[in-house]
């Protein structure tokens, strides 16, 4: 390798739980300490595919519950190229939600088992760290209102819950959480520290591959 990739590190954890603030803290602190570093985020709403995603999300469009579960994880598939060549170069991806999102938000619905909600994304870049951010749902109606869109109720948000927590029994998967109800700066020196240290680790190492 002509340089040391880049760390794929994700952060996770239901609606009000600060993964943006967090993630923006963190791409800002790696930058700042001269490590190459961009955040993504998924949905990306940006494309044509995220641009369907958007819609339903925001109550504009229904689309048949199957149907958005493979369009949410097509939208993370054409990033990939992009991830690949990112972190090849070295850069280090912070990403506000993935394929675990994906899981548990399509599994808490009526009908939808993890294992097929699971199988589109198999073979996805595989993050070096997941990062959980966990809040209750009691903490977390306590930092306001849900929003508007689609799934943001608090009875969802608990189902939503208890699918993440089926997932953190995977052990292919280098989950690791963090109790989102201390200081946006508590989270941030925990989520700098872990993340310090897998960025030096994941340098030597090939990029996985999720759930393969
Ligand atoms: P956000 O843009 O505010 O993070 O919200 C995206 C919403 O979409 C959030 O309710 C979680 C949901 N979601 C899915 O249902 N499946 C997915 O694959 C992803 C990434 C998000």
């Amino acid at each position: 390798m002509a340089c040391k990739r880049g760390a794929l590190i994700v952060l996770e954890g239901v609606d009000k739980a600060g993964k943006t603030t967090q993630c923006k803290k963190l791409v800002q602190l790696l930058q700042q300490s001269g490590r190459p570093a961009e955040m993504m985020r998924f949905p990306e709403r940006t494309t044509t595919i995220g641009q369907l995603v958007g819609a339903y999300l925001e109550n504009k469009s229904d689309l048949e519950d199957h149907t958005v579960h493979l369009l949410f994880s097509a939208n993370r598939w054409e990033l990939v190229p992009l991830m690949k060549k990112k972190l090849e170069q070295g850069t280090t991806l912070v990403v506000d939600r993935y394929a675990f999102s994906g899981v548990a938000f399509t599994s808490a619905k009526p009908g939808f088992s993890l294992d097929w909600c699971m199988k589109p994304d198999v073979g996805l870049p595989k993050p070096d760290l997941v990062i959980f951010l966990k809040l209750s749902p009691a903490e977390a109606a306590l930092r306001g209102q849900f929003g508007e869109e689609r799934y943001e109720t608090s009875v969802f948000q608990q189902a939503v819950q208890q699918k993440f927590e089926e997932l953190f029994k995977d052990p292919s998967v280098n989950w690791q959480v963090i109790d989102a109800s201390q200081s946006v700066q508590a989270v941030h020196e925990n989520i700098t520290i872990l993340s310090q240290k897998i960025i030096n680790t994941a340098q030597d190492l090939p990029l996985g591959e999720l759930w393969k």
